[in-house]
């Protein structure tokens, strides 16, 4: 297994044309580690969720490309892209998007995509559910429980496939600040036990800490640390 789990190579991204065009993205180039815990920061605007999206296959760059794992994905048709996403990234949203009607634990298989006859999947969802420490509330629907429950629920759900890389938008965006830095403590925990890649966007840097890595989005273009650019900037 390599090293770079992640390799971004001269990425652009525009959006509409001539007086609404925007270059949400400008010639992005970087690599990430296994186990790295890297936070992408940077103001309104400057283009770190369609950045997110790049990396997650959500929307496809104007140009450049995202090998994940090795695999070139500028090349792969729809269907096999989602395919490719189901199996290599999880996702954590700032609104933890469960299902409502679900409980938590069923919530957190349905990325496994499982039968029940899947005792494999149910155990580890299970181990997760404890190591977020929602066992007690496994079986209650998900509109029942409290915000900071609900996103340890979605960190649980992001982590279930053993995905290469665990991408999250504002994770902490919706929680108080006390519930936040619970939150922010467990993605960093368990990004230690599991050598778990994390790419994490937030406009409170404060917040996490010390991390392995930043990367600092100013005008579509990416730089290297927190400090103000240019310093370092990241391009092919
Ligand atoms: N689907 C879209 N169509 C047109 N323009 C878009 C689209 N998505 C983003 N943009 C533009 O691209 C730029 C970057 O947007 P993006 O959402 O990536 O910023 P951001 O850094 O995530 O901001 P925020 O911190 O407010 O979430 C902005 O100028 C935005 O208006
Ligand atoms: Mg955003």
């Amino acid at each position: 297994m390599s090293d770079i789990v992640l390799e971004l190579k001269g990425i652009n991204k525009v959006f509409g044309q001539g007086d609404t065009r925007v270059q949400a993205l400008d010639n992005v180039s970087f690599s990430v580690k296994r186990g790295e815990f890297l936070l992408i920061v940077g103001s309104s605007g400057s283009g770190k969720s369609t950045l997110l999206n790049m990396i997650g296959l959500l929307d496809r760059p104007s140009s450049g490309q995202v090998m994940i794992d090795g695999k070139n994905t500028t090349k792969l048709s729809d269907s096999k892209i989602s395919e490719f996403r189901n199996s290599k990234l999880g996702f954590i949203f700032q609104f933890s998007n469960l299902m409502a009607d679900l409980t938590i634990l069923e919530n957190v298989l349905l990325p496994r995509n499982i039968q029940r006859s899947d005792q494999n999947a149910y155990r580890e969802a299970t181990d997760l559910l404890k190591a977020v420490g929602l066992e007690s509330q496994m079986n209650k629907r998900a509109n029942k429980v409290s915000g900071g429950q609900a996103q340890r629920a979605a960190i649980a759900r992001g982590l279930v496939n053993h995905p290469t890389i665990v991408l999250a938008d504002e994770p902490t965006g919706n929680l108080d600040s006390v519930t936040a830095e619970t939150i922010v403590q467990l993605m960093k925990s368990m990004a230690k036990k599991l050598n778990q890649t994390f790419i994490i966007v937030t406009h409170d840097r404060l917040q996490f800490g010390e991390v392995d890595r930043v990367i600092t989005i100013k005008d579509g273009r990416a730089f290297e640390g927190e400090d103000m650019p240019p310093k370092m900037e990241l391009t092919v």
